[in-house]
């Protein structure tokens, strides 16, 4: 499928998109400002996007991460990933990227492209989100944050 990788504004990003990957628009809006966004564009329109920003001088964070539903599964999100962790590489900086215990596929997805576990946020989402999140038939409660080095 042809598909292209741009960098660009916030403001060209879809919002429906951006909550498939985080349902909290206070969060997207908090990461917007200072973040930067890479958009898939496939005949002209924006059918997934990554966010990242930079949390420490050595360390890029993936914020959000999203494929419009009917083009999932063909590609789109480890090109996205690749893209930034290419990104990063040339710059020298880490990648981070947090997912709650029920996502199966995602997990399978960030270890598929090289990150490693390195710590769980405890009931993360019962702390920050106004109610119970269930996914594969299993409760979010714990952030699990996975990093790829250089
Ligand atoms: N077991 C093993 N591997 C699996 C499983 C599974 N159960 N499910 C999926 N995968 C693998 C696939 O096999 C594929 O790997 P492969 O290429 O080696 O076969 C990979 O996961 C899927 O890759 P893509 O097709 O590139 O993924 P897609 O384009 O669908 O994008 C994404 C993935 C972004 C998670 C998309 O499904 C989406 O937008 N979901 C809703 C939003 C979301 O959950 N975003 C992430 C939230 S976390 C965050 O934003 C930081």
């Amino acid at each position: 499928m042809d598909m292209t990788i741009i960098s660009t504004l916030p403001e060209n990003i879809p919002i429906d998109l951006l909550l498939l990957a985080d349902p909290s628009e206070h969060l997207i809006s908090e990461y917007l400002t200072t973040g930067q966004c890479y958009a898939a564009l496939h005949q002209g329109r924006i059918i997934g996007v990554v966010v990242t920003l930079l949390i420490s001088p050595n360390t890029l964070a993936i914020k959000n991460l999203a494929v419009e539903e009917a083009f999932q599964g063909q590609g789109i999100g480890k090109q996205l990933i690749t893209h930034v962790l290419e990104l990063a590489r040339q710059k020298n900086l880490s990648v981070e990227i947090g997912t709650g215990n029920s996502s199966i596929q995602q997990l399978a997805l960030y270890q598929k492209c090289g990150f490693r576990m390195v710590s769980i946020d405890f009931d993360f989402f019962r702390r920050n989100y106004p109610e119970k999140i269930y996914e594969n038939g299993i409760e979010c409660r714990d952030m699990i944050r996975l990093r790829k080095d250089n």
